[in-house]
């Protein structure tokens, strides 16, 4: 447990340093993961700051692959560098490639900081293989709120009168249409959270992920990248 969540050495100007410090980690784990990725291949690319890592060094690559975006931003930068991104019509990919909010030692995620939680797990779930790219800020001991929701627009407030604990977000609704919030209420065993949000009406989807949806996780400490294979998907 303590090796999964030791984080980088503070440096001099803790401030600087580790802001600076986890977008290098990023760039790290995000290069990592872009050597995984073979000629031929299709990948889902996710979305967020990890993975805006990722686009440059698989770009770099001059690999022949075909990408889906999960979300229009990373679509956006994607084709501005050159890869090649098409709509989502196939039944399964190579691999997807996505960062994430939290990581727990079982394996389980938390996603949908940046509220794509709901692509990013149809893409995640179509790859035969999902590889994690993390900062040393993202492994925890225990899965904590806020637990992203996205929410469907008709019946709004009935949803929300049943689902209790739920914050909504000031974003813009997701590409379709889907209202972005938080659940904030306690996790608890994420399994029993995930399975309660998936019975609820009105929940499009949420942003645990489980275990058997992740097959590596490559988290950056320093300079040097942590691989950590978590099932043989
Ligand atoms: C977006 C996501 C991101 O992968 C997650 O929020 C991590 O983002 P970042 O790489 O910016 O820390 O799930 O919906």
């Amino acid at each position: 447990m303590d090796r999964w969540l030791r984080r980088r050495e503070p440096a001099a100007h803790p401030w600087h340093a580790m802001g600076a410090g986890l977008e290098s980690e990023k760039e790290h784990a995000a290069r990592a993961a872009a050597e995984m990725v073979e000629d031929g291949m299709s990948v889902g690319l996710g979305t967020g700051t990890t993975v805006a890592h990722l686009l440059p060094a698989l770009a770099s690559r001059r690999l022949s692959i075909r990408c889906t975006a999960t979300s229009p931003e990373t679509a956006r930068l994607a084709t501005g560098l050159g890869l090649h991104v098409e709509s989502f019509t196939s039944a399964r990919l190579d691999m997807a490639i996505d960062g994430a909010d939290q990581i727990n030692p079982q394996g389980w995620l938390v996603k949908g900081g940046g509220g794509a939680h709901t692509r990013e797990k149809l893409v995640a779930v179509s790859a035969d293989r999902f590889v994690v790219i993390a900062d040393s800020s993202k492994p925890v001991a225990a899965l904590h709120p806020p637990i992203p929701l996205e929410l469907m627009e008709f019946g709004l407030e009935s949803t929300l009168a049943r689902l209790g604990t739920v914050r909504l977000r000031d974003v813009a609704h997701s590409p379709d249409g889907g209202v972005i919030a938080d659940f904030i209420g306690e996790v608890g065993d994420p399994d029993d959270l995930a399975a309660w949000l998936e019975a609820a009406p009105g929940v499009v989807d949420h942003g645990l992920f489980p275990p058997s949806l992740v097959s590596t996780v490559l988290v950056a400490r320093g300079v040097s990248v942590e691989r950590i294979d978590f099932s043989s998907r």
